[in-house]
């Protein structure tokens, strides 16, 4: 399928989007929401084993367009009201919880909104001329959309405070240092860095994988009480859906001494 305003390519069980809207620094307007809702759409169903999300030119994602999402739909029938939900759907009813690893892969700007759905990406690593900035304050609104709740989950109350109430953007170094991302890496090795963590992802069973990213997503509102009972419904979930799967690790290791848990993966495909 093609898009208005991101591209989508699928090579090696990799799905890459790319937002491509490199003349507004890959700014989200209405479209690119709408766009994003069917290409996930689309990628909960293909078979890749992994997305990877980047940016067009210069930019990962300059937030939400100041002009199209936000300036232009003042006083119109609906205002912003279909691009709002849209935004909320692609970035947390479908990438958050996407059964697949997601991974940013942070190639240049990365201001306000797009803060929301890095949050909610699995991982992030970033080049190291990146900048990243929560710039709301710096025109007069607060970061909304779940950026505010995201930032001070993922990070601690003095960064997030920083970053909010300056507007003051910071390098991709500083960035892995108060973990925003995961790494930080030469611009030119950004795309080997990705494939290279999205190849060490593929080994593993992806099944199972879906089931980590669901555990560790719903655990975070639950009490122990409610995550031990969760974990262990899911963990016999997981043996019905994977015809126990971890009998064949148990015994590749015990019987075949094939491979060693601690230092690498079971061969699930067997
Ligand atoms: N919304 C709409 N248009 C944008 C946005 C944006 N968020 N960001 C950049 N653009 C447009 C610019 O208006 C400009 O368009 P024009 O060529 O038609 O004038 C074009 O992209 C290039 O931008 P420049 O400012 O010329 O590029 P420069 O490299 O000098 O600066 C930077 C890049 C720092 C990203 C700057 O454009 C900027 O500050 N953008 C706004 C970033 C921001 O604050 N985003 C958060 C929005 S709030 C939110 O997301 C909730």
């Amino acid at each position: 399928m093609t898009y208005e305003t991101i591209l989508v390519e699928r090579a090696d069980d990799v799905t890459t989007i790319t937002l491509n809207r490199p003349q507004a620094k890959n700014a989200m307007n209405p479209q690119m929401h709408f766009d994003m809702c069917r290409a996930l759409a689309e990628v909960e169903a293909d078979d890749s084993r992994v997305l990877v999300i980047t940016g067009a030119g210069d930019s990962f994602c300059a937030g939400m367009d100041i002009k199209e999402y936000f300036y232009d739909p003042e006083g119109q029938p609906g205002g912003r009201t279909a691009a709002r939900k849209a935004a909320f759907e692609w970035m947390f009813g479908r990438l958050r919880i996407l059964p697949k690893p997601t991974i940013a892969a942070v190639n240049g700007w990365c201001f306000g909104g797009a803060f929301a759905w890095l949050a909610v990406c699995d991982f992030a690593i970033a080049s190291e001329t990146a900048k990243f900035g929560l710039s709301e304050v710096n025109w007069g609104i607060i970061p909304a959309g779940g950026v505010t709740k995201l930032v001070s989950q993922l990070l601690a109350p003095r960064d997030a405070l920083h970053l909010i109430m300056t507007g003051e953007p910071i390098g991709a170094r500083r960035a892995a240092e108060i973990r925003l991302i995961n790494d930080v890496v030469p611009s030119e090795q950004l795309p080997r860095a990705t494939l290279g963590l999205a190849d060490e992802l593929k080994k593993k069973n992806p099944t199972v994988l879906a089931y980590c990213k669901e555990v560790f997503r719903v655990d975070q509102t639950l009490t122990l009480e409610e995550a031990l009972a969760f974990e262990s419904a899911k963990w016999a979930e997981l043996d019905v859906v994977s015809k126990k799967t971890w009998h064949q690790g148990a015994l590749q290791f015990k019987q075949d001494r094939s491979y060693r848990p601690g230092l690498e993966s079971y061969d699930w495909k067997k």
